[in-house]
């Protein structure tokens, strides 16, 4: 697997979601406590960023219709959305947020 440096972990704070691109993928960095998760920065409802939306532990609500995507599996929790958002692994090492595309 390897790893892209994405961000500081330091310069992550909680509940504050970045907007990142990855090889061409916009992805959703969100660091919830300890946590961090990265998902695909696309609601599958209606393709807006999700990196604009709130972020509640480790949920994630579209701005748009208010859609809530579950950051540890994608799993849209209520409508309009229906299908789940890309998840991406992601780790914190030496300090460093770094995302895995495989
Ligand atoms: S665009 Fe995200 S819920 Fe509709």
């Amino acid at each position: 697997m390897s790893w892209i440096t994405v961000c500081e972990f330091r310069n992550l704070a909680a509940g504050m979601p970045v907007a990142v691109m990855v090889d061409g993928d916009a992805i959703c960095v969100v660091r919830a406590g300890a946590d961090v998760f990265a998902v695909h920065d696309e609601c599958t409802h209606a393709a807006v960023p999700l990196s604009e939306g709130e972020v509640d532990g480790a949920t994630i609500e579209c701005w748009m219709h208010g859609s809530k995507f579950d950051l540890r599996t994608g799993a849209a929790l209520n409508l309009p959305a229906t299908a789940p958002v890309r998840t991406y692994p992601v780790r914190v090492h030496d300090g460093h947020v770094q995302v895995s595309r495989t």
